[in-house]
């Protein structure tokens, strides 16, 4: 049992492998906070719960001592106004103005089965624990579930109105930790377009920090992730705790470093620009976030985020498998295409070993550049001379599957969608509406725009034989303003367009499993756990530069699978950065996620050729690594000039390590390479050097890295295990 409730001591435990997360309901009925980290014993910890007085803590009513505050108790799920300055879980208005609010505990239930959070995304299976909590106007339901081998606790909570009125939300997480000690780092991943996923690390100052987006998606500027890591804690040793919330548009993200030295941690809607009014007697449901405890470092977190994903979020039909090499039209052709270009790339992919051909952006409407077309669906057949049959069957013939792109939740102003139904994009009356990439955003809060987009997209996947889809979104939300919503609704715009999104990719998922989705926005601008549950890859950068998807590739993988992000070999100069890096190396980059190329193989010479169906043929050797297998972090491109990923698969008989050196450096300093996560008591042959030593050996003194001249070298080592 992963949850235990003692009720002499009134006390919850929930337990992971090597976490214990402990909470009790205290005299006066509040849900006091008492551990997260290391397990411990199902004891009276109640101790730990000392106090004394400290100035300007207000005491509530009815309290024994001066010193019984909300502000200095570590709180399960703060609201405001009762004493507790710090910011809090929850904060509603109701009908008469009024918004201070007491929640107490009521009663709890222990289940075995996770029960459903409909309408949105959440990890599968799980026992639970729901903890019910009352107000003079609410009545709170707070969900936690245990996945005891990944060390993760996923959390949600309820907010039900019992009023005769409307209670408005203003700001409502998913949860909220109080730790007990502030001496942690943050690690955050900001970025940009072209520049996901980068790691930042400070010291936890006096405050509230954040990150968040306000964008309408969950962004390119800041993951919905955020670690709390020991000042002394680095990949391999040292306690970390993930936070990562399972939600695709705007959030937040805080700690709070307190006066007394404590943190707080949310993750919930931003407190910015979200209002959400709950009707008499309705409920409103948060998304889910789920933290993972880790005492050996940042790995043993990401490994954890790794599995939890893979083994809870993702569609198990994709989750373990090996994906397709894929071959993508957009960075040789962009919009410069016809049938029989088409033919051409496609011939060329023959015997290379590529699966998968993706057309990308530029097969529909008017769409022969980025200033129209979006919205209208159908076949340009005056480019594609016969539709996307002909190009189908080319692509049969050649013994590959085909793909295709779609950008459905945009439009351009001319589109015949848009002439159509003016009303159906976001936009503030009378106001007019910012362009980006020439296009709108559609209102998916609106039943009927869902309906047209799902059944643009599934009349075309049905009359085709498609494998795979991209789905792009390719700008954010502006002018958050729905015409199917009244005045006081406006503040819900952005939660219902992602409720609508999960309703539009919910349904086209289910209607096409066998579909491969990848997502992407732009790149990487929407990587999140709530897409990754309907799309199992994720376009990780437009930017495809060997060197910058080092950095962007190890921030990811902080807490998103390998699999889960895809990568692809594109041309040099490189079309974003214009570096020249050597084929080989942008190979071994790439090979480290779901692979593919992105450039024109009909201009390859011979000896690139040759080396395609080489990389090709070690990438789909090590693609069930990739797939299942734990990865081992050991050179920092953020802090250092290499980058080593090395990957060991479940069983430990598998390992493959990749290394990139950045520029070159002479008199380059030998280096011993200790790995990780072998067995020491087998026997690893490495194929590249002919060398056959114990997993002891690996693991203590390691490989020698290659002293190759010249910047951008990278080299690749196979392990299997002898015995
Ligand atoms: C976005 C994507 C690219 C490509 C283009 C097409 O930028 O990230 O990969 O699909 O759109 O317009």
């Amino acid at each position: 049992m992963a949850i235990a409730y003692d009720p002499s001591r009134k006390t919850f435990y929930l337990e992971g492998d090597r976490f214990s997360y402990i909470f009790r309901v205290n005299e006066y009925g509040y849900l006091q906070q008492m551990h997260y980290g290391a397990k411990i014993g199902r004891e009276d910890i109640s101790y730990a719960a000392f106090q004394f007085w400290r100035g300007f803590a207000p005491a509530f009513p009815g309290a024994k001592n001066d010193w019984d505050s909300l502000d200095t108790m570590a709180a399960e799920y703060p609201g405001y106004g009762r004493g507790d300055f710090r910011r809090g879980a929850l904060l509603t208005v109701d009908n008469q103005g009024r918004r201070t609010e007491d929640l107490k505990y009521r009663s709890h239930v222990i289940v075995r089965e996770k029960p459903a959070l409909t309408g949105m995304p959440s990890l599968r299976g799980g026992e639970s624990l729901i903890v019910f909590l009352r107000s003079r106007t609410l009545d709170v339901e707070l969900y936690y579930t245990v996945y005891e081998r990944e060390n993760a606790l996923a959390r949600r909570a309820v907010i039900k109105n019992r009023l005769d009125g409307d209670v408005r939300i203003q700001r409502v997480c998913a949860l909220s930790l109080d730790l007990p000690d502030a001496d942690y780092d943050m690690i955050t991943l900001y970025g940009k377009y072209g520049g996901e996923g980068q790691i930042e690390r400070v010291p936890l100052r006096h405050g509230l920090q954040t990150v968040y987006s306000c964008r309408g998606a969950s962004s390119h500027q800041y993951n919905p992730f955020m670690a709390l890591a020991r000042k002394n804690a680095d990949e391999h040793t040292g306690e970390a705790i993930g936070v990562s919330y399972i939600y695709s548009g705007n959030f937040e993200i805080s700690a709070e470093r307190t006066q007394f030295e404590t943190v707080r941690v949310l993750a919930g809607f931003p407190s910015a620009d979200f209002r959400y009014t709950v009707a008499r007697g309705e409920c409103f449901h948060t998304p889910e976030a789920v933290t993972v405890y880790s005492d050996a470092g940042l790995g043993r977190m990401s490994r954890a985020f790794h599995d939890l994903f893979r083994d809870r979020l993702i569609n198990p039909v994709f989750a373990h498998t090996p994906r397709p090499v894929v071959f993508n039209s957009w960075e040789s052709m962009g919009f410069d295409f016809d049938t029989e270009k088409l033919f051409a790339a496609i011939d060329a992919c023959k015997d290379t070993g590529i699966e998968l051909f993706v057309l990308d952006d530029g097969w529909f409407g008017k769409r022969d550049d980025d200033t129209r077309g979006l919205g209208d669906w159908r076949v340009n057949t005056k480019k594609l001379c016969g539709g996307l049959p002909p190009i189908i069957e080319r692509c049969k013939v050649n013994g590959l599957k085909f793909g295709l792109w779609f950008e459905p939740e945009m439009v351009n102003p001319d589109s015949d969608l848009y002439r159509a139904h003016p009303d159906w994009c976001l936009r503030v009356p009378d106001v007019e509406p910012c362009l980006c990439r020439n296009q709108l955003v559609l209102d998916l809060t609106r039943s009927e725009v869902v309906e047209y987009l799902q059944n643009s997209v599934s009349s075309i996947l049905q009359d085709n034989d498609i494998a795979y889809v991209k789905w792009d979104m390719n700008r954010h939300i502006t002018d958050a303003y729905s015409a199917a919503l009244p005045p006081d609704r406006q503040q819900e715009v952005c939660h219902r367009y992602i409720l609508g999104l999960y309703e539009l990719i919910g349904r086209l998922t289910e209607q096409f499993p066998h579909v491969l989705f990848e997502g992407c926005s732009g790149g990487g601008g929407r990587i999140d756990p709530g897409m990754l549950a309907y799309f199992p890859q994720h376009w990780a950068s437009d930017n495809s530069d060997a060197i910058d998807r080092t950095r962007i590739q190890y921030g990811l993988s902080l807490c998103y699978p390998l699999s889960a992000l895809t990568g692809h070999v594109s041309a040099v100069p490189n079309n974003q950065v214009g570096r020249v890096t050597p084929f080989a190396t942008r190979g071994i980059v790439a090979s480290n996620v779901s692979f593919g190329y992105e450039l024109d193989l009909t201009d390859l010479s011979e000896e690139e050729r040759n080396l395609m169906k080489r990389q090709i043929g070690d990438y789909k050797r090590i693609a069930p690594l990739i797939a299942n297998g734990d990865l081992y972090r050991l050179k920092d491109p953020f802090t250092g000039n290499d980058f080593v990923f090395e990957i060991v698969s479940k069983d430990k008989n598998e390992a493959v390590v990749s290394f990139v050196q950045i520029l070159g450096v002479f008199s380059v300093p030998i280096r011993r390479l200790r790995l990780q996560g072998l067995d020491e008591h087998k026997t690893y042959f490495v194929e590249e050097t002919g060398l056959t030593l114990s997993g002891k050996t690996l693991m203590g003194l390691g490989l020698i890295m290659p002293c190759e001249r010249g910047d951008f070298q990278a080299a690749v080592y196979h392990l299997t295990s002898k015995a």
